[in-house]
Formats: structure tokens, sequence, C-alpha cells
């Protein structure tokens, strides 16, 4: 089944237009009452008034028993007022003198109103078929000739304050149906940059992440959409970060097979075939039993010597065997002053708390991110000095790595990184600390050496 989800601007806009409907609506109700209280007490004024006058012109006629000139009068009083319903002029003994009925009164009605002894006027409501009607009864000269009696009816009322309530219902729907235009055109307004932001983040979470704001606005949801833009602006950077560098580790992957099948071609395979060579002059040799002159022996041995020579070497080269030998602070200390005494950098290394047996793969991190921070002393920094300080404290590894050489704006680095995918060396250290769980930050400028810190838990 579809559920109705209305949008937040429907909300608000339903909020306020339920808001302005029960104001309205009280505001209504309120009126109805008022009005008919007001018109109703102006209607039995009305009728004291029309009663109190045909009372005091038509005591006269009644004293001298003119009858026709007192329907006259009463006709008159009907015509001229037409919320009067009806008229009725009794004697003194209650007996009907003259109606506006004619000769047929409805039932009960005269008996509906009669006024007690002592008393000159008084007022009933009537509900007749016609509806309310509010019969006044005065006494004429204070009831020594007989009384008066008018019947006020309520409809001029009813249709006064219902006519008055359709003005009102009326204006009532055109302020809500307004109201509900307005609020929603408005807040679609609002949040029309919210809706924006919206559909960038999905797009970004399906991996697009080039989706910018275009100019956000200078309020708090134009300050959320810069926000994005710099998160999308660092997510793109790292990504490309991570492509370049994942290439980088195929390369030279792929380099280093090739270096190695080189030297195995060039070196290894070599010396095989000529200790091959030497050992298939020695049997020669011994077949014949001539063995005279040089030992072919001696040579194989060379030979084989020397291969096994350049196997070990190779073998260096391609794992650190150094941190299986030494461990990995004298490992560094010897690439450190492997490199460095080359160039005539002068190193100073200082280790504290190793007294711990460290994670395999913790100790190649922190050997490689060291070894590479060195080669780049070497090759690159032109330093006279160089401090090497690891330590081992709060259950992480931390190193620092510095020279006073020429240093380099690391602005520049990482726009040559990206434009040419050259030196990843530095974008290498970071991602094998990040790898572990670490971090490491660099430190360079122009001309004011460079510093190399990192962080490994362990
Ligand atoms: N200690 C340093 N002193 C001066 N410049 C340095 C130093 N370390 C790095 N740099 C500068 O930063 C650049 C980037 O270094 P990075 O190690 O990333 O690349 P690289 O050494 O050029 O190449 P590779 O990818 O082979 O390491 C270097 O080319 C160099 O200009
Ligand atoms: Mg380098």
């Amino acid at each position: 089944m579809h559920r109705f989800r209305p949008s937040f601007r429907t909300k608000v806009a339903l909020l306020l237009c339920a808001v302005i409907l029960v104001l309205g609506l009280t505001g209504i109700f309120n009126a109805r009452r008022d009005i008919s209280r007001i018109l109703g007490a102006e209607l039995e004024e009305r009728g004291y008034a029309i009663a109190n006058d045909l009372a005091s012109n038509g005591a006269g006629l009644m004293l001298t028993g003119d009858l026709v000139a007192l329907h006259d009068m009463v006709n008159r009083t009907m015509s001229n007022n037409p919320d009067v319903r009806y008229i009725l002029v009794s004697d003194m003994r209650g007996q009907l003198e003259v109606s506006s009925f004619g000769n047929t009164i409805p039932d009960g009605l005269l008996e509906a109103n009669t006024l007690p002894e002592g008393v000159t006027s008084q007022m009933r409501r009537i509900l007749t078929e016609e509806g309310l009607i509010r019969d006044v009864a005065v006494s004429i000269l204070d009831g020594g000739v007989g009384s008066v009696r008018i019947g006020m009816s309520d409809q001029a009322v009813i249709s006064a304050v219902s006519d008055n309530s359709t003005t009102l219902i009326l204006l009532v729907a055109i302020a809500v149906g307004g109201s509900f235009v307005v609020v929603y055109w408005l807040s679609h307004i609002l949040t029309r940059p919210l809706a924006q932001l919206v559909i960038a983040v999905q797009r970004v979470a399906e991996g697009d992440l080039s989706q910018r704001i275009r100019y956000p606005a200078t309020d708090e949801v134009g300050q959320l959409g810069r926000s994005f833009n710099t998160m999308a602006q660092e997510l793109e950077t790292q990504e490309t970060d991570r492509r370049l560098l994942m290439n980088k580790v195929i390369t030279s992957q792929e380099e280093e097979r090739k270096r190695v099948a080189r030297e195995l071609h060039d070196d290894l395979a070599q010396r095989l075939t000529s200790v091959l060579l030497s050992l298939e002059i020695a049997e020669l040799k011994m077949r014949s039993g001539n063995l005279n002159g040089d030992n072919p022996f001696v040579g194989a041995r060379r030979e084989t010597e020397d291969a096994l020579e350049g196997t070990r070497k190779l073998i260096a080269d391609l794992r650190p065997t150094v941190l299986d030998d030494l461990g990995l602070v004298p490992a560094i200390r010897s690439v450190a002053d492997g490199h460095l005494s080359k160039t005539g950098t002068r190193v100073k290394l200082s280790a504290k708390g190793f007294s711990e047996k460290l994670a395999p793969e913790v100790e190649t991190t922190a050997f490689r991110i060291v070894q590479e921070a060195i080669t780049n002393i070497a090759r690159h920094s032109q330093a006279r000095n160089a401090t090497i300080d690891l330590k081992l404290f709060d259950g992480s590894l931390q190193g620092e790595i510095s020279d006073d050489g020429v240093g380099f704006d690391s602005q520049d680095i990482n726009l040559r990184a990206m434009a040419f995918g050259e030196g990843l060396g530095l974008q290498g250290m970071r991602e094998r600390a990040s790898l572990l769980g670490g971090s490491l930050s660099l430190s360079a400028g122009k001309g004011r050496g460079t510093r190399v810190s990192f962080s490994i838990p362990v």
C-alpha cells in the first residue's frame, strides 16, 4: 500500500493551515453567538417599543370602542415592521378584540403569554412551526383597559447571522488556501538548496566525486554546501592519490620482477654456465687421465663461491633480512650509515624503550618508512646533519627523522605527484603508516630542512 509521506514543506504548510483553520472556526463560532445575542436583545427592545406605542395610541380607541380604527392601526403597524409576525389586542377580561390573524388564531397562542395580576409587561419565547417567536405582552393603561401582544419573528436574526457566517467562512477559506500557497512556495525557496545538497550527497555516495554545490549562499545551508564541497574535494584528492599509489605499487612490483630476472640471467646463470664448463673440462681430463696443467676444480670452486655471493646479495636486496638478523634499531643504523656516509651527512640515532619484540609487520613498516626518509636525505637534501629518534612509548612506535638540508615546498611536491605521478615515496610512507592505523606528518619548507614524524600503534 502506498503511504503518504509528506515533504518537509508540505508539513509546514499543512500545520500552518490547521492553525489558521482552528483559529478561524473558533472566531466564527464566537461571532455567531455574539451577533445572535445582540440582535436578539435588539429585537426584544423593538418589540417592547412597538407594543408600548400601540398600548398608548390604542387606549383611547379601546375606551371609545372604535375597533375599526384599532384594526387599521394594527394593520399599519404590521406593514411598517416586517419583523412583527402578529399583533393581538385583548380587553381587560382577556377577550380578544383585534388580531392580525383575522378570525382564526393558532391553537394555544392566546394562552401562551398572559399577564399575571399586577404585572404590566413581560416577554416569552415561543417555539412555533415558523421558528422562535419573542412574544411581548404590555398592559393598556396598567391593565385597566386590556393588553397588547406583539410576536417578533427571529427569522431576520437567523438570516443575518447566517449571512455573516457565510462571509466569515469564505474569508477563513481564502486565508487557509492563500497561506498554504504562500508557505508552500516560501519553503520551496528555502529548501531548494537542501534538495540540491541531497542530490549531490547521493551522487557522491554512488561514487561520483566530482559533485560540487554551485554558488552556495552565505546562510547556514550555504555553509553546509561549502563544507560539502571541501569534503568532496578531499575525497577526490584522496581517491586520485590512492590510484596513483596503486599504479606505482603495481609498476614497481613489475620492475622488481624484471630486475630479479635480469640479475638471475646476467649473473647467476652466467656463473653457473661457467661452473658447468669447468666441471666438464675436469671430467674430460679425468677420463683421459691427463691431469697436468691447471686444476679445473679450483676455477669451478671460485665460480661457485661468486655465484653464492651474488645470490646472497640478490636476496638481501629483495628482503630486509637485516631486520631478521639484527632487529629494527641496528638495521636502521646500518642503513643510515651505509647511505649517509657516502654523502658526508652526519647521523645521530637515538632509540628508547625498545625492550620487547615487535610484531613483524610493525618492524617492516617502520623500517621501510625510515629507509625511504634516509634515501630521500641522501638523494635530495644536501644536509650536513641528520637525526633519527625512535621510541616505544604509550603503546605506539614513534619516529622522527629530520635533516638540516635544502628542504622543499610540500605544495609543489603534491602538485607534481598528482600531475606526473612522480615522487610517490612520501605518499608511500604515509600509506604504510595508515595501513597499520598509524599516522605520518611532514614538515618542510624551502631552505628550512625536512622533518618526517610518524606513529604506529604496536
Ligand atoms: N629530505 C629531503 N630534503 C629535500 N627534499 C626532499 C626531501 N625528501 C623529499 N624531498 C623532495 O620531495 C620530493 C618527493 O619525495 P619522494 O620521496 O616522494 O619522491 P622521490 O624521492 O623523488 O622519488 P621516489 O618515489 O623514488 O621516492 C623529492 O623529489 C624531493 O624534491
Ligand atoms: Mg624518495
